[in-house]
This record gives structure tokens, sequence and C-alpha cells, in this order.
């Protein structure tokens, strides 16, 4: 059984991935309003994998007879001026989410539980991906700088992302 203390912390992690899912779903919207239907589909795909993330650790408290308690999700942002200023918001963003997840496995650590230890994992190294992506794509905005056809040809490319299921989900 999960301590107390873990369960708090677990339903805090739900919240805030539910929130990255409402951050990325504003962000895809206000692209597709500016006629940038590569971006917003990027984001959209951030939105059903952070929807997942959520779903993954409600599984979990749920595995571990724990509750889930669903807060109130925060007010988003709306509008990012440019390109790289909602992929710097990104980067910002999974950055916090990664000090989240270290502070939530310290306390599966400080608390002996090495099932949630093991289940921390796999977002741990999600993580890394996660602040890797946004970064590559800053870099490559960077270059890219007010041309035009280099932000055409970016929409272009994050047009083709597609979703998956990640593993935890997969089979279930
Ligand atoms: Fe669920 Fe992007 O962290």
């Amino acid at each position: 059984m999960l301590s107390k203390e873990l369960e708090k912390a677990l339903n805090e992690q739900i919240n805030a991935e539910l929130w990255s899912a409402y951050l990325y779903l504003s962000m895809s919207m206000d692209f597709a309003s500016k006629g940038f239907a590569g971006i917003a589909n990027w984001f959209a795909v951030q939105f059903k994998e952070e929807q997942d993330h959520a779903t993954i650790l409600m599984n979990y408290v749920n595995s571990r007879d724990g509750k889930v308690v669903l807060a109130p999700i925060a007010e988003v942002a709306t509008e990012w001026a440019t390109t790289i200023d909602a992929f710097k918001d990104t980067y910002a963003h999974e950055q916090k989410v990664t000090a989240l997840i270290n502070g939530l496995n310290a306390l599966a650590v400080e608390g002996k539980d090495y099932a949630t230890q093991n289940m921390l994992q796999w977002f741990i190294n999600e993580q890394v991906e996660e602040e890797d992506t946004a970064r590559s794509y800053i870099d490559a905005l960077e270059k890219i700088g007010d041309n035009g056809y280099g932000l055409y040809m970016f929409d272009k490319e994050l047009a083709a992302r597609t979703y998956t299921t990640p593993s935890p989900l997969a089979g279930k």
C-alpha cells in the first residue's frame, strides 16, 4: 500500500500532468489559429502524451490501493508571440516536470517504496527525451530566425509526428 505522503505527491503529479496536457492543447490551438497546421499537430500529439502520463499515474495509484483525487486544473496561457517562444516555454516546463519527478523518486527512495521507484523509472527516461526534443527545436528555430521559408519547412516537419501508445499503457 502507498504511504499517505506518496499518495498525496502522486496526486499532485497527476494534476501537473493534466496541466501539461492543457498547456500543450492551448499551444496547439494557438498555432492552428495562426495557420501552422504542423506545429499544431505536434502540440496535439504532446497533449495526448501528457494525458497518457496522467493515466499511467492514475492506474498506478489504483493498483496500489490508493485513491485518485482530481483537483482543479489551473489556467494556462493562450497565446505565444513566436514559435520559438512556445518551444522555450515547453523546454522550461519540461525542466520543471523533471524536477517534480525527481522529487517524487526521492520520496519513494526515502520511504523504501521500491515499486514506486520502479514505476517512476519510465518517467525519468521519458523526461530526458522530452527535454532533448524541446531543446533541439529551439536550436533549429534559432538557426531559422525570421526566414519564412525555414519556418514553413519546420511546420511541414512537425506535421509528420504521429501518436503512439506508451509502453506502460500498451496492451492494457
Ligand atoms: Fe509528462 Fe511532458 O511531462
